[in-house]
């Protein structure tokens, strides 16, 4: 039996500590062993970078359970080369738990990517959005074509997780693993709050070939 859910306005402090107590109950019903197996360590073939948007949880949105991601969350789901975070995470996935895929998912509706399409002064993370609106700028022509307001979003949602996951590629951690033999995959995905699904983007690169050339290293 499934751990009774509780409307987000009733969430508090005790419900949290309550549910995780549902939680466990339910999975040692389902598997005896499943936290015994979980405690000896993870081999998650997959490293996920997404929004921190309560709405797209890592997890519940591709059916996979504890140990099965590894996981990297942030406003708007960027991704930039002097972010020590993110490195560090892409670094542990890609050389210790030898991920096989690396996967930039970005979402429509995204808070972040629309505070980047205004001129609206927010606070501190200007700064952060500031990385989406270079996006713009990389895809001005494209994105000046589009007239409709709804559509430029969606569509700088979609660059937004392209050129992440571009810069993932960048990384000299991902053209090391590439040179090394190592297999592995990045991709952009992006995930409709309005239907729940995922759409791959198409723009998967394996291999060192992929990389635009100013950005090898060797
Ligand atoms: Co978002």
């Amino acid at each position: 039996m499934c751990a009774k859910t509780i409307e987000t306005k009733d969430i508090s402090y005790e419900t949290l500590l309550q549910g995780n107590r549902d939680w466990v109950k339910d999975m040692q019903d389902s598997d005896p062993t499943f936290f015994d197996k979980l405690s000896e360590g993870q081999n998650p073939p997959v490293l996920w970078i997404g929004c921190s948007d309560s709405r797209v949880p890592a997890n519940q949105i591709t059916n996979t359970k504890p140990g099965d991601v590894f996981v990297h969350r942030n406003i708007a789901n960027v991704v930039v080369h002097t972010d020590m975070n993110m490195l560090s995470v892409l670094d542990y996935s890609v050389n210790v738990l030898k991920v096989k895929h690396v996967i930039v998912c970005g979402h429509y509706g995204c808070g972040g990517v629309k505070a980047a399409l205004g001129n609206k002064q927010v606070g501190i993370i200007d700064n952060w959005l500031r990385n989406i609106r270079d996006v713009y700028r990389t895809h001005d022509r494209e994105m000046e074509t589009i007239k409709d307001a709804e559509q430029k979003f969606d569509r700088l949602v979609e660059l937004n997780a392209i050129e992440g996951a571009a810069n993932i590629m960048n990384t000299s951690i991902v053209q090391n693993a590439w040179s090394n033999g190592q297999e592995l995959s990045v991709h952009a995905w992006v995930y409709s709050l309005k239907t729940g699904i995922i759409k791959d983007l198409k723009v998967t690169s394996s291999s060192l070939d992929d990389v635009t050339p100013v950005f090898k290293v060797s």
